[in-house]
């Protein structure tokens, strides 16, 4: 399959039929005979999480409609610019007890959801030509955002099983800034941007060690970089821990002497209630949190999604999505145990899975000689199973080998079902190219 076709096919899966056509379990048990397909691409939560999440908020804006700060015309206001005092409170709330860290009010601020937030800074902060150090492989709809957007330089930082590889990023820090004089002005504070996802990274699943973190935000002070986090997944962890991972932002420490604040944690809603609500936070450091005040590109006119912002706070307020997050968690680590099952019996020897402690995706990479377009494209037409190669994530266009599988759109069933059948496309694969004696041994 050429690359323009699987861009359509793409196209399709990830914004414009598929989402109205999820797979449920009934239409898995004909599925061959229907032709049904099943869609290991996008990152969503499943029908039956949006279901729950629409009661949630169905309850949640009856009992805040009738509230007197409705009734005083409050909920229908543009609302302040970080987001209302209301919000901000119960996010911090919220947002303490999941990381078992201190987040103070002062510090967040709503948006319309992660991705619109990064557009927003990447508007109030940067210019066009502005250079971003962003891991290789990364999330896609970012690499747009930089490139489409923005034209900015962008540089791919090599990651591991680590995360990104944060000697190389010095490295290249060293050849792009090590000789500039830079001197930024109190509105345009950074020279460039490191946009990394530190935390069960979108698409490899991995996160970045804690000495890594450490290094990460001693070359932000010293090279005057913009740590952008998008920490969207955090939550979702699955290693039966209390709290999720410590954030990148708390590397940044306050109390640190050369400390000025480098790091903005980009949450989102999207993951643990639903895409559709539009809505998100930033969290940052007292200078950050007064940049983002003062501009125009951060709330064009004053509070983001001010509404939706006062449904959440009372859905947090009530604990629902204190108790739905950790239902998440439970079901999504219960498709993945099965999923890891399905891979250790399935997949030829020379593969190795890695254990995936949280987020949406798995990674696969397939022998070096393996062209995952066509695993891709095998997939899809002989078993109706959709996944994305991995070099759609890589500005190189590296990562031929790679295959990402959304785990969570779908019922566990129908997950089940088409991760079996990528193993089986994988096989006949193998079975194309020429015999190598290690994977022989284990295919069809
Ligand atoms: C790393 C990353 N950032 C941002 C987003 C999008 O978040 P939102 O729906 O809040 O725009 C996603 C979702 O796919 C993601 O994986």
């Amino acid at each position: 399959m050429d690359p323009a076709t699987f861009d359509r096919v793409d196209g399709v899966t990830l914004f414009e039929d598929i989402y109205g056509k999820q797979t449920t379990v009934g239409q898995y048990e004909d599925a061959l005979e229907r032709n049904v397909i099943v869609n290991l691409c996008p990152g969503t939560p499943t029908p039956a999480d949006l279901r729950e999440a629409t009661r949630m908020i169905r309850d949640a804006t009856v009992t805040l409609t009738k509230s007197d700060y409705s009734m005083d015309g409050n909920l229908l206001q543009y609302g302040a610019q970080l987001g209302s005092a209301r919000f901000r409170t119960e996010l911090s709330v919220f947002l303490s007890e999941q990381y078992g860290d201190t987040v103070l009010p002062k510090n967040v601020m709503v948006t319309n959801g992660a991705s619109p937030s990064l557009l927003s800074v990447c508007k109030a902060l940067f210019s066009p030509g502005s250079t971003v150090f962003a891991e290789d492989p990364t999330f896609f709809n970012a690499l747009k955002i930089f490139k489409d957007v923005f034209q900015f330089n962008l540089i791919g930082v090599p990651t591991d099983k680590d995360g990104m590889q944060v000697d190389i990023l010095e490295e290249q820090l060293e050849e792009h800034f090590g000789s500039k004089n830079f001197t930024g002005t109190s509105h345009r504070p950074f020279q460039c941007m490191i946009y990394t996802m530190p935390t069960f990274h979108n698409p490899t699943g991995t996160c970045l060690s804690h000495a890594r973190c450490a290094k990460v935000i001693q070359l932000a002070r010293k090279f005057e970089a913009l740590v952008f986090c998008d920490d969207v997944y955090n939550m979702l962890h699955y290693n039966g821990q209390a709290t999720a991972p410590p954030r990148l932002l708390t590397f940044d420490k306050p109390s640190d002497l050369d400390y000025k604040g480098h790091v903005i944690s980009n949450g989102t809603f999207s993951k643990i209630l639903g895409p559709g609500v539009r809505l998100g936070w930033v969290e940052a450091g007292d200078r950050l949190m007064h940049l983002f005040f003062d501009s125009v590109c951060m709330h064009p006119a004053g509070s983001n999604n001010h509404f939706m912002s006062e449904v959440v706070a009372e859905i947090m307020a009530a604990g629902w999505l204190r108790q739905h997050t950790q239902d998440l968690r439970l079901q999504y680590s219960d498709i993945l145990q099965d999923i890891m099952m399905i891979f250790k019996q399935h997949l030829p020897r020379e593969m190795t899975v890695r254990n995936l402690e949280g987020g949406y995706f798995f990674w696969l990479e397939l022998p070096a000689r393996c062209n995952a377009t066509r695993v891709a494209e095998l997939a899809k037409d002989k078993h109706n199973v959709l996944v994305i190669p991995g070099w759609r994530f890589s500005m190189s266009g590296s990562y031929q080998n790679c295959i990402r599988i959304a785990f969570t759109f779908n019922e566990k069933a129908v997950v089940i079902h088409g991760v079996t059948k990528l193993c089986d496309a994988i096989k006949e694969h193998l079975n194309e190219l020429p015999a190598v004696e290690a994977d022989v041994k284990n295919t069809v």
